[in-house]
């Protein structure tokens, strides 16, 4: 969505980042060693690889609170840096920054969609394999609490590893470290306080929790190691429109997520199993309000990060949740005659 790419549009939101090593020992490139080539690993890479054009001065961070202002015609692209040599006690290797693995990255965005595409269709006809539609499906079964754990653990679990390696180059920068660190909150919660708070859930197919454990794999490589080794921000980028308002719109997709999925758990008593209609906060209005907070987050974030990888995540959340959130209004509609008729499925007076 924003890396440079050739034909050098759009514009990213990075600088142009001629930035070599990380710590004390970086350094910034002028335009004429960029220009010249003469600039060591990073700078025979931009000149090598120019392919993006920037027509703006852009930020370039060379340590805590200090820029440097550079304006440049130059087309560029974001730079391969050379990863910091591991230190003692390093776990990952150093040789970290491998274009084939960014070009794989972009690769597995690309699938996400088509694959998120594939469920939304497959979705209209087939009911959501788990919660009040599992006893549809055959095959044995775990306890609700035990699946949602050990499904969404694997996306906690990359971006904490990331954070724990030395060659994760990318992490010294602010931009990166606020957007990996949303990542991890969302599945903090997800997969660690969210299915000890579940009131009766139905047990889920095995091959769902499989499914949903092998998406979060996936996923969780895709964010944390685009935004630790690859994604590349100016520094300044924290203060950008985009920016604010994908943060602000991440911020307010999960208090609706977290607010409406405890509106649904307090409908059941301890030890009931069975359906009430939800009422209070966004279900006033929409039949799945946990469901478009969590839609309304992923916006937020891939707003945030302006990155075909984000965009990819949030279009796969809306193509899984939006097919099951028609699933469940037009259960209650069955269900339950006094259900609210003007409620809509989950586009608040819309839809
Ligand atoms: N990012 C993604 O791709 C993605 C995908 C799936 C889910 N999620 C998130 O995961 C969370 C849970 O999803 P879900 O599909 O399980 O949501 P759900 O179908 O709305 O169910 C949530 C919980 O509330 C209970 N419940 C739902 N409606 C109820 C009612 N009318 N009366 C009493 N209890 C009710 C369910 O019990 P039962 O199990 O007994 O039905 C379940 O324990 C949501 O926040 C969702 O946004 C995200």
């Amino acid at each position: 969505m924003h890396r440079c790419r050739p034909g050098g549009v759009p514009a990213p939101p990075y600088a142009d980042v001629g930035v070599v090593g990380r710590g004390s020992g970086r350094r910034v490139l002028s335009d004429r060693q960029v220009g010249s080539g003469s600039a060591g690993v990073g700078g025979a890479a931009l000149a090598g690889h120019c392919r993006c054009a920037l027509s703006q001065a852009s930020q370039v961070g060379v340590g805590r609170g200090s820029t440097v202002s550079r304006r440049s015609d130059l087309p560029r692209r974001p730079p391969p840096v050379s990863a910091p040599p591991a230190g003692p006690g390093a776990r990952c290797p150093a040789s970290a920054m491998e274009p084939g693995e960014l070009r794989m990255l972009d690769a597995l965005a690309y699938l996400m969609g088509f694959a998120g595409c594939a469920f939304f269709l497959l979705l209209q006809r087939l009911a959501s394999p788990y919660g009040r539609y599992a006893s549809e499906w055959p095959g044995p079964r775990i306890p609700a609490r035990t699946a949602w754990v050990l499904q969404e653990l694997p996306a906690l679990a990359w971006p904490l590893l990331e954070c724990a390696c030395a060659a994760a180059p990318r992490l010294d920068r602010l931009p990166n470290r606020v957007l990996l660190a949303m990542f991890v909150v969302h599945y903090v919660h997800r997969a660690l306080i969210f299915p000890f708070l579940i009131r009766g859930g139905k047990p889920t197919p095995l091959f769902t929790c499989v499914s949903a454990f092998l998406f979060c794999v996936y996923n969780g490589y895709l964010q944390s190691r685009y935004l630790s080794r690859y994604a590349v921000y100016t520094e300044d980028w924290v203060t950008q429109p985009r920016f604010l308002a994908g943060c602000a719109l991440w911020l307010t997709g999960m208090v609706v997520n977290i607010h409406s999925d405890h509106i649904l758990r307090n409908l059941r008593k301890p030890e009931e199993t069975g359906y009430k209609i939800p009422r209070g906060g966004l279900f006033d209005y929409v039949t799945a309000a946990n469901y478009l907070g969590e839609i309304v987050e992923w916006c937020g974030f891939a707003l945030a990060s302006w990155s075909l990888q984000g965009g990819a995540f949030a279009l796969f959340t809306f193509t899984v949740l939006y097919p099951r959130a028609e699933q469940h209004h037009r259960w209650y509609l069955e269900k339950f005659e006094d259900y609210p008729k003007s409620r809509k499925v989950i586009i608040p007076f819309l839809y």
